[in-house]
């Protein structure tokens, strides 16, 4: 109860200063908090899942309209092929059990990155969450599955050269605006905030292009993923609005 109080307190704070409009956020560290608990990585997988209902819950209650999650890399298939397939799973049996209070939230579900080489099941279960959330407008969860900033630029300069091979795209036309439609983010604004749990200060080729001017917060190292609660979120919306954004010019402050 007293918790619930201060998450209303905090609440009620942001939202009388300047809301992120996108916030995005790289979900490390599941398997160092199995490890300190003694479980096994996949353990830290499971509980790392179980965060993203509140973050969704705090996100439309403060009115953030775009929230993005990196939930796997280009990179993490290097990782051990009981891991991969752990998380594929997971996928699905997140689906299978948020899939309705996503929808009920207001959210839309798009998937970030090449999601067509998923197994299976975890390929259905996607189809389904994108499908089943389509009309729904108030909030955009991005899900970046199999997405690497790199592999995504390449797809972009592709398809461009594709277009110009075929006379539908000048060279001279191609600007910054043109490059960011060919993004998986294509009509979204860019994040305003990216955040990373664990401590960990680099960003993994999570969304280059885009975060090009994007505020970072990175949590404390013992703060892992599965850590991660509406406080600690909270926090990072609260300090991100005492943040100076000159993008280049002079303070407004
Ligand atoms: C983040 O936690 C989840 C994914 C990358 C899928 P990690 O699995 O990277 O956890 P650490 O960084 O090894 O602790
Ligand atoms: C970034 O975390 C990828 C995801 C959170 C899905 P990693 O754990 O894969 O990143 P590195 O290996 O520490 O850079
Ligand atoms: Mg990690």
């Amino acid at each position: 109860m007293a918790e619930d109080l201060s998450i209303q307190t905090m609440i009620s704070l942001v939202k009388q200063g300047k809301v992120p409009q996108h916030v995005a956020i790289i979900m490390d560290g599941n398997g160092r908090w199995a490890r300190m608990r003694g479980l096994a990585r996949t353990v830290g997988h499971k509980y790392g899942v179980e965060k993203l209902r509140d973050l969704l819950t705090v996100c439309k209650a403060i009115g953030i309209k775009y929230v993005t999650v990196y939930a796997f890399s280009t990179e993490n298939w290097s990782r051990p092929k009981e891991e991969v397939e752990t998380l594929m799973k997971l996928i699905v049996e997140f689906i299978n059990k948020e899939i309705d209070n996503i929808k009920n939230e207001g959210a839309r579900v798009h998937v970030l990155g090449d999601w067509s080489v998923l197994p299976t099941a975890s390929r259905d279960a996607v189809a389904y969450a994108i499908d089943h959330t389509k009309d729904n407008t108030e909030l955009h969860l991005n899900v970046a599955l199999n997405y690497g900033g790199r592999a995504e630029l390449v797809k972009a300069f592709k398809d461009m050269a594709a277009k110009v091979v075929a006379g539908e795209l000048a060279i001279d036309d191609i600007t910054e605006s043109v490059i960011a439609e060919h993004l998986y983010t294509a009509g979204m604004p860019d994040p305003d905030l990216v955040i990373r749990t664990a401590g960990e200060m680099r960003l993994s080729n999570f969304l280059p292009y885009q975060s090009a001017y994007a505020e970072l917060w990175i949590s404390p190292a013992n703060v892992f993923w599965p850590d991660f609660g509406k406080d600690v979120f909270l926090k990072a919306i609260m300090d991100y609005q005492k943040r100076d954004r000159r993008f280049g010019g002079l303070s407004s402050k």
